[in-house]
């Protein structure tokens, strides 16, 4: 998807069913392929992310096979350890592939990832926690070169970084002996992992705590759930607060978004939890109590920029700290095209709440920017034209036509 193009105004209604995580379902391929045997991922997006990352696999002599959402992965065979460049530099989880190599060959030859520019995105966490286990760790130019079984130990993470954590938990699974990572993350993804892992015969304790413990057993392969995608389910919220309309998502666990409902419903919308849906019903807006990101259980930073476009019509000033990435705001030059005010200042943005907003032609940043001018243009008056769309299809499955099912009026130019 090149452009879209939508003409907002309008209220939206409709039930969506919320689509497998997209940061659930990457660290859980990178994992199949830690795991000699054969694997089954039941409930995968079908997104670019995905679709990259299978090929990565495929580079490496895996074979993935989807049928529907269910994604059939054979790393029955040793796997190669030199993963395409021109792969892995389209997305930051192809980094994962690296202690997924080392826990199972002993060795890895790992291009530098991509992924969504919000900042240096350094890999140091990674790199030092892997030496703490005893590997070797070599960059040559754009390859990181590492070499040597992980040794049993812990690991202290300054920062709980989710990809390191990731990244430290595979590289664990074929070490001399348990591995203890203090510090760790304790996103959901984190559990999903743990549990794929567990599944596949290994013995992680911890995981969603601040220490996670890994001992590693003999594994084979095992069918696992992908999660439900929350950041997906965060957007779609925001956009029926920006548009206004009502909303129902089924398929998750409400429990998992906390934050985001709390800053909703501050804001003024009525929400009704279910075990495993929500509701809302949007209404006229004020601002609510300063939005602060964090690491898991903080506001989510994937859900700043879609919160900030629904908030821009909300009454007051909403104040937005992102925390975690020093250059999150990119999105902001777009929000303001549409005639939103907003002052920044370094990792600060206060949105001053305005009657109304125009559609714009902008150009999308990254993922979630992208995400955050699709709900700012149906909350706009007249067409807003999305160019560099391509973002969204890395992580939103059938944006345009999960847009068309509540009733907005959306145009896709190649
Ligand atoms: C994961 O990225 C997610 N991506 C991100 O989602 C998400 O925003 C992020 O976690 C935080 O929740 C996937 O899961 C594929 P981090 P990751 O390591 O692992 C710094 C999306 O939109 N850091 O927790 O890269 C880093 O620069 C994407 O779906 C180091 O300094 O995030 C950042 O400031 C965007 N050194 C902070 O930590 C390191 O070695 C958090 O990064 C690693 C990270």
């Amino acid at each position: 998807m090149e452009t879209l193009c939508i003409t907002g105004g309008q209220p939206l209604h409709g039930t969506l069913a919320v689509q497998g995580s997209k940061n659930a379902v990457l660290p859980l391929l990178a994992a199949a392929a830690a795991v000699p045997g054969r694997s089954v991922l039941l409930g995968c997006p079908s997104i670019r992310d995905l679709r990259v990352s299978c090929a990565l696999l495929e580079g490496l002599g895996l074979s993935c096979r989807a049928a529907g959402d269910t994604l059939f992965l054979d790393a029955a065979a040793p796997p190669r350890t030199d993963p395409d460049p021109a792969l892995a530099g389209q997305l930051r989880s192809s980094v994962l592939l690296l202690g997924a190599l080392l826990g199972r060959c002993g060795q890895a030859e790992i291009p530098l990832p991509g992924g969504c520019v919000l900042g240096a995105r350094p890999l140091d966490l990674h790199l030092k926690g892997l030496e703490a286990l005893g590997v070797e760790v070599r960059r040559e130019d754009c390859l990181l070169r590492c070499r040597g079984r992980p040794r049993a130990g812990t690991v202290r993470l300054p920062y709980p970084s989710v990809g390191a954590t990731e990244n430290l938990m595979l590289a664990a699974l074929g070490a001399s002996g348990p591995v203890r990572i203090c510090g760790a993350a304790r996103e959901p993804e984190i559990r999903d992992l743990a549990a794929f892992l567990n599944a596949c015969g290994a013995r992680v304790t911890g995981a969603g705590s601040a220490c996670v413990r890994i001992t590693p057993a003999p594994l084979h392969g095992a069918v696992h759930r992908v999660l439900p995608d929350r950041m997906e389910a965060a957007t779609w919220l925001c956009a029926v607060a920006a548009a206004g309309g009502t909303l129902r998502l089924t398929g998750l666990c409400p429990a998992q978004l906390e934050p985001v409902l709390r800053t909703l419903e501050q804001a003024g919308c009525e929400l009704t939890r279910e075990p495993a849906a929500l509701s809302l019903r949007a209404g006229a807006l004020q601002a609510p109590e300063p939005v602060v990101t964090g690491p898991y259980p903080a506001f989510p930073t994937d859900a700043q920029a879609p919160m900030m476009a629904a908030l821009l019509r909300a009454q007051g000033r909403t104040l937005f700290s992102e925390t975690v990435f020093e250059d999150r705001f990119r999105h902001v030059p777009a929000l303001r095209a549409m005639g939103a005010q907003i002052e920044l200042s370094g990792r600060r943005a206060v949105v001053h709440g305005t009657a109304k907003l125009h559609g714009a032609e902008m150009a999308a940043t990254d993922l979630r920017g992208a995400a955050a001018m699709v709900c700012a243009a149906l909350g706009a008056e007249g067409e807003s034209r999305i160019t560099q769309a391509w973002h969204l299809d890395r992580g939103y499955a059938d944006f345009a036509a999960r847009l068309r099912a509540l009733g907005a009026e959306v145009r896709v130019e190649a």
